[in-house]
Order: C-alpha cells, then structure tokens, then sequence
C-alpha cells in the first residue's frame, strides 16, 4: 500500500473564486491568533480529558496485538459477524467497513471474502432484528456488543434478545459467541462481561463515542474484515503530524475548522454538506454527520452563555445527488459550504465502449472511463457552485486505502475540535442526547427516573384537532 497523502483544497472557500459572499483573505488573517489559542487549547489537554482519542495511533500496541489474535480466531471460526451499536459504536465502523471492503463483500463466496459476512445493527427496528435473524445461523456468528456507557436502551435490548437465543441454542457455550468493548470502568456491560466471562476489549478513557473509531470499538470489526489496522492508525499518526502547527496556513484542519467558523459565524452559512464522489465513501458522511452535528450542536458555550452553536450537516453523494440536491445548493439560499471528498485512482476502473457512432449526444462518452466520468463531473459541479457564489472546498485522497483513510479520520476529528474550541463550547459532551435517552428511561417507568416521568406527564397533551 502507498503511503500517499491527503490535500486539502479550500481555493473556492475565498472571495477570490466565489466572490463577494466568499472569505477574504483578511478575514483568515483576523482571526490567526484566535485559531491559535484553538490549536493550544486542543494541544495542552492531549491525551487527557475527553481528548484522550488523540493518543490512539501512538498508545496502542498491546491492544493491537490482542484485537489482531482475536479477529484471527473469529474469521476462523465463525461465518457472520454483528455489531450491536448505536452512534459513534456503529458509524465509524460502518464508513471504514464501506470505504475498505468490497462493494458486493456479503455477497462474495467465503473464499474471496475471507472473513465473515459482515452486519451493523444499530437500530431497534423489530422487522430488521427479524430480518437480520432470517440470514443468520446464531450459532454461526459472532456478535460484537459495543457500548460505552453499557446503559443504551437500544444495545442492551439488543445483547438482551441475542444472549437469550444464544443461550436456547449453545446453553452455557453461548458466551464464546460473544464480545464485548466497552468502557473498563463504568457501565452495566463491563459487570456482565466479566460475570459471564466475555471476551472484552475496552473503550480507553477520554473517548467519546463518536471519536472511537481508531480504538477497539472500530479496530476489532476492522480487523476481522481483514483491514490493516496498522496501516488505518498509521495515516491517522501522519494527519496528526501533519496538523502539527499552530498556523492555519500550515495545518488544514485547522484551516477547514477556521474557514467554516467563519462561514457560520460571519457568512450565516448554517449547513454543512459533506458530498464524497465514491460511493465507497458514502457513508463517511453519515460518520461525519454525526461527528460534526453532535460535537458543535450546543445551546450554551463554555462560560454558560445561550449561543446555540452549531452547523447542520448534511450528506450528499456525487453524483448521484447531482439529479436531486445540487439544484438546491447551486440556486437555493446561501447558507452552505459543500465539501467534496474526491478520490484521484479508483481501484478499479471501467471503459464505456464504443458503439454509439450514429449519435453525437452519446458518442462523446465512449472511449472514456468511469473514473474520468465521475471525477469530471465533480469538477463540473465544482465550477457550477463556484460560479454561482457558493462556497465549496474539496479534501482529495489520491487513492482510498487504510492509511489514507486513517488520514481523513484524524482530519475530520481534529477539525471538529479546532472548530469546537474556537465556538469555545464543550465539543465532547451530548446532553441533547443523554435527554432524549433519560426521557426513554422514565417512560419506560425505570427506577430513578420518577421526577422526569412526572414532568413529561405534565406536558400539555396533543390536541385532537391538529391531527387530521
Ligand atoms: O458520540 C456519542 O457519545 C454518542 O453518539 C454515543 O456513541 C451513542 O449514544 C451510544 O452510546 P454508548 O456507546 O454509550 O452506547
């Protein structure tokens, strides 16, 4: 594998391309001792507090060894594997599954795949727990419980329904079909795991759910689908090393933090869409979404004011998206920066042949590839946005392998700490979330939760009349 770098190209961020609505250079350079601060406020708490995820391609040896021997084992051994997930336990190991893998991987025979047939369950959908259970043999497969906390509703309803079929079919062997990550120290799953005697890998301190890819939570699924998770830390050490100044002219993820700092705070560009043209990439959006929605999302900032921060993103995929979204982006308000992942050198290509001689407006694509095709019509939307005043910028990887993919990673999560620093709210905490799962909680009727049930039994009821 080449150990080729990522670039990233902010040209059509800048007033210079895209005009008076764009970023003056100026407002770059105002802002340069801001950025700073950004860049030592992430430094100095390295590897500490809730940034400890940005030790993880240096502090893992020993957990690599052991994930590497246990996906050995389980690609032998069994011929499906599941992560129960949900969040930052199922995005990032969903995007790295699809960006590494074949496109067809389910559906090769065993001896190309080498490994299990892969699965993310992460959601509670009673018809797909059902669906999932008609194309798997329990026996046959090897569930990936992963939870941080080990008190998500949706995971633990999960392991709950899979232990008990586990248990009907393999009585007490149930549990050699079963691993768990989670957090070493908190958490119902790390008791149950250690009363029944599961294979356990932990989630290290100081990362969050939606920073946990570079850690067992993604490295394990990883390296059972036969991904060099060497390789995937290797790039995201390169990123690190690349984003290692603190002048943004020097460092492109705080760069990209800056320049959509702006964007929100000055241009009142409030959407962020990230469009990959790959469809091996599509669901890093979704990764990304989570990512930069839950991190930046934010009604108070640090000093307990109401700022109600936030960017909201939006995934798109070219150029499929091109026949339904960028209308909108390319005419619609100005509220929007696009972000384009491009890829140079597909892995494999393909030539439209000839045969259309009799007709000019097909002729023309004949003799040339898909990649040309694809990669064309990127830089025609590109143009299309540019000239219409809309901000876009583009991070070109010249191929999509592990490193380079460990690379985008560590870009998107620094950017997103740059971005949160500078917004100086707490990038690392949910309690929009946690909200929501307490509200679940208490109308579930569990104990502890008596004080929120009262208070959603309060609320106004829903009115008949606005149902129609
Ligand atoms: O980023 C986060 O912290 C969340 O999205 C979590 O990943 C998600 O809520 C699942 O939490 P847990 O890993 O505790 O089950």
């Amino acid at each position: 594998m080449e150990k080729v770098s990522i670039k990233f190209d902010y040209n059509n961020m800048m007033s210079e391309f895209v005009g008076r609505r764009g970023i003056k250079r100026e407002e770059v350079a105002a802002l340069s001792s801001k950025a700073q601060e950004a860049f030592y406020d992430v430094g100095r708490e390295r590897g500490t507090g809730m940034l400890g995820w940005t030790e993880l391609p240096y502090n893992q040896e020993d957990a690599v060894k052991d994930i590497l021997s246990a996906a050995a084992q389980i690609r032998e051994r069994f011929e499906n594997f599941v992560v129960l997930g949900i969040g930052g336990s199922a995005l990032g190991p969903t995007a790295v599954f699809t960006a590494l893998c074949h496109f067809r991987y389910n559906d090769l025979p065993k001896e190309k795949r080498g490994g299990p047939r892969f699965f993310v369950e992460d959601n509670v959908d009673p018809e797909r727990m059902n669906a999932l259970l008609d194309v798997i043999d329990v026996e046959k497969t090897c569930f990936n419980v992963i939870t941080k906390s080990g008190a998500t509703s949706e995971t633990m309803s999960q392991y709950l329904i899979i232990s008990e079929l586990l248990k009907e079919k393999l009585g007490d062997k149930y549990r050699d079909n079963i691993v768990a990550t989670t957090s070493a120290k908190k958490g119902n799953l790390i008791k149950l795991a250690a009363d029944e005697g599961f294979k356990t890998f932990y989630i290290p301190e100081g990362v969050g759910g939606r920073f946990s890819e570079l850690c067992p939570v993604g490295l394990l699924p990883a390296a059972v689908l036969g991904i060099d998770i060497k390789s995937l830390l290797d790039g995201a050490a390169a990123m690190d090393e690349k984003c290692s100044s603190a002048t943004c002219t020097k460092n492109p993820a705080l760069m990209a933090a800056v320049l959509q700092y702006i964007a929100m705070e000055k241009k009142s560009a409030n959407i962020s869409v990230m469009m990959p043209y790959s469809d091996a990439l599509k669901y890093f959006a979704d990764w990304y979404c989570q990512l930069w929605g839950e991190s930046l999302g934010k009604a108070t900032d640090k000093r307990g004011e109401k700022v109600y921060a936030g960017q909201t993103p939006v995934k798109a995929l070219g150029v499929t998206d091109q026949h339904s979204q960028v209308q909108l982006y390319v005419e619609g308000p100005f509220d929007k920066v696009i972000t384009f992942i491009a890829v140079d050198k597909f892995r494999s290509d393909v030539t439209v042949p000839a045969g259309a001689e009799a007709f000019p407006d097909v002729n023309f694509l004949c003799g040339h590839t898909l990649q040309e095709l694809i990669n064309t019509e990127r830089k025609a939307t590109e143009y299309a946005l540019t000239k219409a005043g809309r901000m876009n910028n583009a991070i070109i990887l010249p191929e999509i392998n592990a490193y380079t993919v460990g690379q985008l990673l560590m870009f998107f999560q620094l950017e997103t700490a740059y971005c949160g620093a500078l917004l100086n709210i707490d990038t690392f905490n949910q309690p929009g979330v946690e909200g929501g799962k307490n509200a679940t909680y208490a109308l579930f009727e569990r104990a502890g939760y008596e004080a929120k049930k009262a208070e959603i039994d309060a609320a106004p009821k829903k009115n008949d009349k606005y149902i129609i």
